[in-house]
């Protein structure tokens, strides 16, 4: 593997989340010996930003850690006079990490506000264009590939039928959030060819090209019966990009509305609003697995850090 950006720098999904399923985490094989690992995050992170280095550390390469409060404001337009509040331009910033780095990993989240940028996943792209060294997502506009290939290799790990039924359900939330942990869900759910379901009000069906033919229902009641997993996120509008078109507390998910399906259990890739997405009563109960989940990004950033390492 040369990157990390997206599914598609990944041959085969299903034998990479097998693999993760395989990895151990204490490895003796210290494959990243002697490496520096890069991580640029322009957006708060608590899980990325430790299994991420945790995940190198396993393999014994360095980490060095840029955090947008830290590093100059970066420009990101090609051909711009740079006489605005941002001195250093990605094209410097990317190739001068590329000479103390091994391999970089970015987070960058999107604008919401201009649709055709952050779906061309523009600042991402920017930075893979200018370093010269192997990129991987660490969140970018629209895709949160780290965060999907755990959630994947957590689905193999609990599920106890072959074909379990997934529910990917919108939630609540007091503010816009992105479409990127969603996105990347239902495209490698749909590459494991689960049995999936998006579950979300009218005026939030996520982009066309990446639910493909996965249905789509407006209530989420019936999109949840007889489920064995529901998989929880907040997203703002795709349609009317990056607004908030609901805050119906009704979709936020209790043990109530869970009670018609097969005591599905409930992911979340994190941080969650207790009460707000998801209810007590069930963040407390066994159904939950979003430590679990937490605990696999370690693997799954184990396992991209190897599959980099080994080509390079
Ligand atoms: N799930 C996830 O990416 O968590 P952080 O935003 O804390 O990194």
């Amino acid at each position: 593997m040369k990157h990390f950006r997206n599914i598609h720098d990944v041959n085969d999904i299903p034998d990479l989340v097998m693999k993760g399923v395989r990895l151990s985490k204490d490895i003796q094989a210290k494959i990243g010996q002697g490496k520096t690992l890069g991580l640029i995050f322009l957006n708060s992170s608590l899980r990325t930003k430790m299994s991420t280095q945790k995940a190198a550390m396993n393999l014994g390469m360095s980490c060095l850690l840029v955090e947008a409060t830290s590093g100059w404001p970066l420009e990101f337009e090609d051909g711009v006079v740079m006489n605005a509040d941002r001195p250093e331009h990605i094209k410097e910033a990317a190739a001068v990490l590329s000479q103390y780095c091994d391999i970089l990993g970015l987070r960058a989240f999107p604008s919401l506000t201009d649709q055709q940028k952050d779906y061309q996943d523009y600042v991402f792209n920017q930075f893979a264009k200018y370093a010269t060294v192997p990129v991987i997502s660490l969140e970018s506009a629209i895709y949160h590939p780290l965060q999907a290939l755990a959630d994947m290799i957590t689905i193999e790990q609990h599920k106890t039928i072959a074909k379990p039924k997934i529910v990917l359900s919108w939630a609540p939330h007091i503010k816009a959030l992105p479409q990127a942990v969603s996105n990347s869900f239902v495209q490698w759910s749909r590459a494991m060819n689960h049995d999936l379901t998006i579950a979300c009000p009218e005026g939030y069906d996520l982009s066309p090209e990446i639910v493909g033919d996965t249905p789509i229902i407006h209530d989420q009641r019936t999109a949840f019966r007889d489920a064995d997993f529901v998989y929880v996120k907040n997203w703002s509008s795709f349609e009317k990009y990056g607004q908030v078109l609901s805050k119906d507390k009704s979709w936020m998910i209790s043990q109530e509305n869970l009670s018609v399906t097969n005591s599905a259990k409930v992911m979340h890739c994190l941080p969650v609003r207790r009460n707000v997405v998801i209810a007590d009563d069930v963040m407390d109960s066994d159904q939950a697995l979003m430590i679990p989940q937490a605990a696999n990004r370690e693997i799954s950033a184990q396992l991209i850090l190897q599959e980099i390492l080994s080509e390079l």
